[in-house]
């Protein structure tokens, strides 16, 4: 059986950073504390004036593929992953592409090139794609690159105005990976819902708490369903488990979730018992309302146990450590957890290699997937390679009136004359409105 996964990953954040608690919570007369300790977020990513879903993409993918010594020959297809696309028909695949194009001398004519749409699953799905075509055979050696890229904005004043986020995330799909390692295994939860929906506009419809409910819903779906092709989950098989995270919060509960379906009818279970007792069964409750409610009160209790926090410190907590700083990417974000917590493997010497993980991500609309992640013998040398840290440092510190212009500079029914808040250096730009409506790209030096 061929060994198919990530090769390689690359981030690009949003150059601009909005702090939410010291900056966004007061301007909202909101407590500091709802962002650093119930959303779990410190800063939220933005676009300069000249980036966009297309040169962070292809910034990303550029530096992916430099970094391997990859030249446009060697790739066979070019997936994008978005919910911020700007054209219903042309994909951001080829403007990425083309950007490319501008500074290799060869071309990437002979790749297949796509567009995937399922929300914050997308990027996941573009995965499977680009596996799938290796698996099958037809990729006459090439590899594939993914891009997952987004500018997560909501209309101001909205509930979702709290968790906004900009940034791209490249992949490297190939046989024999350096990084990590697909299981064929995967489930699905997936069922028609109305939770988050952009039908036809830049700004999300958002049902907030009921897309929490949902993501939460079909998650333990993909559980049961990866479990009855796979194995039973421990938590002790898992190194890290990298969720889709919109913000840390929801992780936070897909957390405890998990944590208490895994250790039902295992020795957890029970050396727990004596302090909190046995988790309830239905069968033993009445109604399902009084059921619900011990499941409940258990959940509470399960919170406070040392072994409950020991285990979501080690295994979920270094998932969120990106996520903090950068906010909702929504089709990256499942890969910022999962970049986030290989590199706090890394800074903390932590010996990952032949380490399963298991990778949880969640498009709303809805649908959650499930599989594992070998980690492979080259993980550290590859995630070592990432700037992030560098990136964050260098973004520029938007105050509450700046946030506002740039919110109107992305607005796609807005024309605003803003100036740049930082200089770009060695990237793709975007350079303005062609004749028939195309954007256009160049690379800056
Ligand atoms: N100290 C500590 N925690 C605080 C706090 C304080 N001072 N103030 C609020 N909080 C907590 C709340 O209790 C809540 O936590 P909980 O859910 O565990 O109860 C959390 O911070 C958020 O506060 P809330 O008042 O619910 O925020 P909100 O009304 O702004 O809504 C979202 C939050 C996530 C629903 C909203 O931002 C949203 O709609 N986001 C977009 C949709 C989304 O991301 N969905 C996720 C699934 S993909």
């Amino acid at each position: 059986m061929k060994s198919v996964g990530i090769d390689a990953v690359e981030i690009w954040a949003g150059k601009l950073k909005l702090d939410l608690p010291e900056t966004f919570a007061p301007e909202k007369d909101e407590d500091p504390d709802k962002y650093r300790k119930g959303l779990g977020l410190v800063n939220s990513s933005f676009p300069d004036t000249y980036e966009d879903i297309v040169t962070m993409g292809a910034n990303a993918a550029k530096r992916l593929m430099d970094r391997k010594g990859l030249k446009p020959d060697d790739i066979g297809r070019i997936d994008v992953a978005t919910e911020s696309a700007f054209d219903n028909s042309k994909p951001v695949s080829t403007y990425i592409a083309g950007c490319l194009e501008q500074v290799y001398d060869e071309d990437f004519h002979h790749a297949n090139k796509g567009e995937r749409k399922f929300a914050c699953i997308a990027g996941t799905q573009s995965i499977d794609d680009a596996y799938n075509w290796i698996k099958a055979g037809r990729n006459r050696g090439r590899s594939a690159i993914v891009v997952a890229t987004d500018t997560a904005l909501y209309a101001r004043g909205s509930s979702g105005e709290a968790t906004q986020g900009a940034g791209a995330v490249a992949l490297l799909i190939t046989e024999d990976p350096s990084m990590v390692e697909l299981s064929t295994e995967q489930g699905y939860g997936s069922a028609d819902e109305t939770d988050f929906l952009k039908p036809n506009q830049q700004f999300p419809s958002v049902d907030g708490k009921r897309s929490m409910q949902v993501y939460l819903a079909r998650m333990r779906e993909a559980v049961e369903d990866f479990e009855s092709v796979a194995w039973d989950m421990h938590p002790e098989d898992l190194e890290y488990i990298p969720f889709h995270t919109p913000f840390p919060g929801m992780v936070r509960k897909a957390g405890l979730l998990g944590y208490r379906h895994m250790i039902r009818d295992t020795e957890i279970e029970d050396e727990l018992a004596g302090e909190i007792g046995r988790q309830p069964r239905e069968g033993e409750y009445e109604d399902w309302d009084t059921y619900e409610d011990a499941i409940r009160d258990y959940m509470d209790k399960l919170k406070q146990t040392d072994m409950y926090q020991s285990w979501y410190a080690e295994t979920i907590e270094p998932t969120l450590g990106l996520a903090r700083e950068v906010g909702n990417w929504y089709t990256g974000s499942v890969h910022v957890a999962r970049a986030s917590a290989l590199k706090h493997a890394a800074e903390e010497d932590i010996d990952l290699t032949g380490e399963q993980m298991l990778v949880g991500s969640y498009g709303s609309g809805a649908q959650a997937e499930i599989h594992a992640e070998t980690v492979q013998e080259g993980w550290k040398e590859e995630i070592e390679q990432l700037t992030i840290d560098e990136q964050l440092a260098a973004r520029y510190d938007l105050d509450f009136d700046e946030y506002e212009q740039v919110h109107d500079v992305h607005n796609h029914d807005m024309t605003v004359d803003v100036e740049e808040f930082t200089i770009p250096n060695g990237e793709f730009v975007f350079a303005g409105i062609g004749r028939m409506n195309e954007r256009k790209y160049e690379y800056v030096e």
